[in-house]
This record gives C-alpha cells, structure tokens and sequence, in this order.
C-alpha cells in the first residue's frame, strides 16, 4: 500500500527501513523522503512506523529499543 504518494513510499518500504536500522519516524523521513513535500502522509507514516516497532517488540522482547527510541 502506498503511504506518500508524492516521493512513492510504501508500508513495506518502511517497514523495510525499520528492519535496516531506522528507529523512529524522524529516522524514516530522513531515510524515504516521506512527508517532505506535501505533508498529507505523515499522519499514516508515523501510524505505520508506530506498529512496525511495537511488532518487533512483541516479536523479539529481547531486543532492547535504542536510547533515543520513545513511544511518545
Ligand atoms: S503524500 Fe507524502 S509528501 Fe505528499
């Protein structure tokens, strides 16, 4: 599905970015260029980057979130 249709940026593009290392949705934005022009998908962005990191921790509690991580 498509989240940012102005850069072409897909749920599993960011879920991809998620699994290579970004940890919040400032990380994506700088990552995918999502919500850097019209603004209309950050809402989603930030939905889809939320569930991403709460799927992994339920999936891997072991795996502690970085410092700079808040749920906030
Ligand atoms: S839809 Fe993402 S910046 Fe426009």
């Amino acid at each position: 599905m498509y989240v940012c249709l102005c850069q072409g940026v897909t749920d599993g593009q960011i879920r991809d970015a998620i699994l290579e290392g970004c940890c919040s949705y400032r990380d994506v934005r700088q990552t995918l260029g999502v919500a850097s022009q019209c603004g209309k998908c950050a809402c989603l962005a930030k939905e889809v980057v939320r569930n991403t990191l709460s799927e992994l921790q339920i999936s891997k509690p072991s795996l502690a979130y970085p410092a700079e991580f808040s749920v906030a």
